[in-house]
């Protein structure tokens, strides 16, 4: 008997090899996202190095921005973009800052990351101490295609926040990050290994299962 009341399963749309634009301008994402893309004959180019500028973050979830910004550079560029939109959620402030993580940075000369982490430490200072330290990055990896189509994957890494901060590797709040099961920040961490655990791996990996995988 026909079941007709559930939409069909769509099937993911495959990842050819070719050159593909990371939609980003920060360094350490890019750094990871090419690392990441490595074993699977894709030819990374950042947005940087074809000129596009980066979109104004307008939406209000990580899917959103992450969408918005990979369909942006697909527009521009005329090929395959992917992006990334990620934050640091942390328990105790109601999963701020959330996708408002960069803006925690935001100063009138750039983005400024020990204040921002500072701003994390003051409002976890505020909060209800028995709420703990336990926090989460979120990474949502989206890929865009020139005719509009966009496949989207989220990942998260869960852990608590340290202080001072400790390590210097990585990028953003890495310093103040401790992945469950570890005695090292993400600051501290062999890049390897974090690349083998973040948020960002974790969304990479369902990527590779729905568009790469033979
Ligand atoms: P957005 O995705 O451009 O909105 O920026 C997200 C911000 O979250 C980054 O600028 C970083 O500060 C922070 N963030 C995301 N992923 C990581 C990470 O892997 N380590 C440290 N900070 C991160």
């Amino acid at each position: 008997m026909l079941v007709d009341d559930e939409p069909p399963a769509v099937p993911h749309r495959r990842l050819q090899p070719g050159t593909l634009v990371i939609a980003s301008h920060n360094e350490g994402k890019v750094r990871e996202i090419r690392a990441l893309l490595a074993p699977y004959g894709i030819e990374p180019v950042s947005a940087a190095s074809l000129d596009i500028p980066e979109p104004v973050e307008t939406g209000t979830t990580f899917f959103a921005n992450a969408e918005l910004k990979a369909r942006f550079s697909a527009d521009l560029a005329g090929i395959v973009a992917l992006a990334d939109d990620s934050g640091l959620c942390v328990d105790a402030l109601g999963g701020d800052p959330g996708v408002y993580t960069a803006d925690w940075a935001e100063t009138p000369n750039g983005r400024d990351w020990t204040m921002a982490m500072e701003k994390v430490e003051s409002a976890l200072a505020a909060a209800d101490p028995d709420a703990g330290r336990d926090a989460h990055f979120v990474s949502v990896l989206s890929l865009c295609w020139p005719d509009g189509h966009v496949e989207s994957f989220e990942g998260r890494a869960e852990g608590h926040l340290v202080w001072p901060p400790r390590g210097t590797i990585g990028f953003g709040y890495d310093p103040m990050f401790m992945p469950n099961g570890y005695d090292q920040t993400f600051a501290e961490l062999d890049p390897a290994e974090k690349n083998r655990i973040s948020h960002r791996a974790a969304a990479f990996a369902k990527l590779v299962a729905a568009c790469l995988a033979p």
